[in-house]
């Protein structure tokens, strides 16, 4: 199967406090504002290469509006199309921002996805925001520990190995590994990728019913010691960090997990392997093994089960999500 897809372009996330979580994302996490429209504020990285990688909306509850995948050509945008309708979602197309002819669907566990092949290549080329250095978008920002760009997104289903299959069978994103239970072959973890990254999109297992649920997105770094800035820049914030920093065994990216102000959990990563095999036979792992945490000596906190929104609400069944659930999803309204 050729590949559909090349990235994950942008994250789009709804908080009760919009003004709140923007403050948050510019004077902490170094993002730069570049526009706002009737669907929400629109951020960058100062590394990223196209207009935004961040979208904050207004909704009742934190959570993940729609993850958002640049194709890898125009006809790979119709073809992905195609095989998800084929699939058995339907979508809608619509005209997105920066991004032009787009397609929007509901995933079978309730995740709103959006693909695109039409960018705007960003670039200030003057003024304060301009670099001296022609590969970059924008010069590095003045805030320090600022990630230089998004990396990946971690959902929740109620089945990770059903999720995995769909997505690889429909789009070709490579399965690279996942981590069952102790005591049981129950997938509770597993990390997909559209590139050689190690993932680009992860899957934990929820508990819950409810559609559409995330558990994390995550901003990347070039260098383990930038990350180091950054967590110590946290500490002199009052932030609190959740988990890390440390090493992931699958992925082996040094991590550390904190919360924005709507209460979303934020990851920042760097390093780990690069990994080009087209036909990557996923390895099974435990967590004993040191799937999450390759130091294995420290304890897990319970708050990391949280995902986003909270557990109750509209759900979905082993069927999937319900047909008056994607309309709504669809429109952003759950
Ligand atoms: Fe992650």
């Amino acid at each position: 199967m050729i590949t559909l897809l090349s990235h994950l372009s942008y994250v789009a996330l709804t908080t009760p406090d919009v003004e709140a979580s923007v403050d948050f994302y510019v004077n902490q996490v170094g993002m730069t504002e570049v526009g706002r429209d009737d669907d929400g504020v629109y951020l960058r990285c100062w590394g990223d290469y196209y207009s935004y990688s961040l979208v904050i909306t207004a909704g009742d509850e934190p959570a993940l509006h729609s993850m958002a995948w640049r194709t890898t050509s125009a006809e790979a945008l119709e073809a992905a199309v195609e095989r998800i309708e084929a699939a058995g979602s339907v979508g809608e197309w619509f005209e997105g921002r920066d991004i032009g002819r787009a397609y929007r669907f509901v995933g079978p566990w309730g995740h709103t996805m959006v693909l695109h092949w039409d960018v705007v290549h960003h670039r200030y080329t003057e003024g304060d925001l301009a670099s001296t250095f022609p590969d970059r978008p924008q010069r590095r920002s003045r805030v320090a520990g600022a990630p230089r760009q998004l990396d990946h997104v971690t959902i929740c289903a109620s089945d990770v190995d059903a999720f995995a299959k769909w997505y690889r069978d429909v789009f070709g994103f490579r399965i690279m590994a996942r981590t069952v239970l102790e005591e049981a072959p129950i997938s509770v973890f597993s990390v997909l990728t559209t590139n050689e990254k190690s993932h680009d999109l992860g899957v934990v297992l929820d508990g819950s019913t409810r559609a559409g649920r995330v558990n994390h997105f995550a901003f990347w770094y070039d260098t383990r010691e930038e990350m180091l800035i950054a967590a110590d820049l946290l500490m002199e914030n009052g932030t609190m960090i959740e988990y890390g920093p440390t090493i992931h065994g699958i992925g082996e990216q040094s991590f550390l997990y904190y919360r924005d102000p709507s209460t979303m959990r934020i990851e920042l990563n760097t390093g780990g392997y690069r990994n080009y095999v087209p036909d990557w036979e996923p390895q099974t792992w435990k967590t004993s093994q040191g799937s999450y945490d390759i130091y294995r000596n420290a304890g897990f906190p319970v708050s990391l089960s949280d995902s986003f929104p909270p557990a109750d609400g509209p759900t979905a069944t082993e069927e999937g999500v319900p047909d008056e659930i994607k309309a709504d999803l669809l429109k952003g309204r759950v």
